[in-house]
């Protein structure tokens, strides 16, 4: 990882989807209907939805790649209809699947396509793209010459990140950016991009058909149904803790209980006081509270002694774990 440079990690921008339809001239029914979103700056924003529900079309009426039929999109509270459209694209990176990258271009000149529209010098463009290639876990001194061709489908999804990035946009707009990949490396990416994303905060628009990838890596999700219709807007805590209606909760899974205790780690939690004496079972805090309930129920374990290094924070039983599940959910994101 490197260090953050001057003009990095400033830029996010406020999103804001007001009363937003999208009707395909051809079609009847609405692609998106009525939706409203507000996206603080800074945020990751999920859309999810089954196939069909509006997530790209939402999308892509951000940057303009399909226009809005009524209602409107703001940034930082100016309509996207009344910015200039190559300036407007411009400040938003785009990250797609696969075809996302120029396959007779080598991964330098990938990165530096939008750095070079907007004049960079050489010198600046060269030693930016190392940066980011760096920032994404590739090699600053082998890679930039090799082709999209000669790396696997994992690495070019990273360069394909490098590349949205490249001048500093203070927009993303991802597009199921970790969709066909096996999911050891889909992990290890969005952990990078989380990672990443603490660093260099930008407003983040992420598409995903992943109930697990949504609830990773949203501090907001937006749940569209088919029809394209808004069914939930919330942070994965609320979501999992409180589901709308039938449909939000059949799309998170009956097993919401158990995604809602990955979201929270041992440190982070109310544990009862240490007895006097010992013999329990030591943890780590920072173990998820799926986890700990895991390893109470296979080890048939009663108590865990929750460890920060060498200090103990508390005790956490299935009770512990139990009583925070009946809580009904956050509203801000941890
Ligand atoms: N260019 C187009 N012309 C007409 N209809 C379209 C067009 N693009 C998309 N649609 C329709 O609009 C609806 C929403 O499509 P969209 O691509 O936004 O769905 P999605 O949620 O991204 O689906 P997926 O998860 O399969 O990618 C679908 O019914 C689709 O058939
Ligand atoms: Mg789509």
């Amino acid at each position: 990882m490197t260090r953050r440079r001057n003009g990095e990690g400033g830029s996010a921008a406020e999103i804001v989807f007001r009363n937003v339809t999208k009707r395909y001239a051809e079609r009847t029914e609405a692609a998106v209907r009525d939706l409203s979103l507000e996206i603080p700056a800074g945020e990751i924003c999920v859309l999810i939805g089954p196939s069909g529900s509006g997530k790209t079309t939402a999308m892509k009426m951000v940057n303009r790649l399909i226009s809005i039929t009524e209602g409107d999109i703001t940034i930082d509270g100016q309509s996207v209809k009344d910015l200039d459209v190559t300036e407007l694209r411009r400040g938003i990176g785009y990250v797609i699947q696969q075809i996302g990258l120029f396959p007779h271009m080598s991964v330098e000149d990938n990165i530096a396509t939008v750095p070079r529209l907007r004049g960079w010098d050489k010198g600046r463009i060269r030693e930016r793209v190392r940066e980011l290639l760096e920032l994404v876990g590739l090699d600053p001194d082998e890679d930039p010459g090799r082709y999209p061709s000669e790396f696997s489908g994992g690495q070019r999804q990273r360069v394909g990140v490098a590349r949205a990035m490249a001048a500093d946009p203070p927009i993303m707009l991802m597009d199921e950016p970790f969709g066909a990949i096996d999911p050891i490396t889909r992990e290890r990416l969005q952990n990078d991009f989380l990672r990443l994303h603490a660093l260099i905060r930008k407003t983040v628009i992420f598409v995903t058909h992943d109930i697990d990838e949504a609830i990773k890596m949203g501090d907001r999700i937006a749940i569209l149904r088919p029809g394209g219709v808004l069914a939930q807007y919330d942070t994965p805590d609320t979501i999992l803790a409180s589901p709308a209606d039938e449909f939000v909760a059949d799309f998170v899974g009956a097993d919401r209980g158990l995604k809602r205790l990955s979201l929270r780690r041992l440190r982070d939690i109310e544990l009862d006081p240490v007895p006097p004496g010992n013999g329990v079972t030591r943890i780590d805090a920072d173990t998820t509270l799926r986890d700990a309930l895991s390893l109470m129920l296979a080890g048939q374990i009663e108590r865990l002694l929750v460890m920060d290094e060498q200090r103990p924070l508390g005790i956490c039983t299935v009770d512990v774990i139990g009583r925070l599940l009946a809580t009904r959910g956050t509203d801000a994101p941890a």
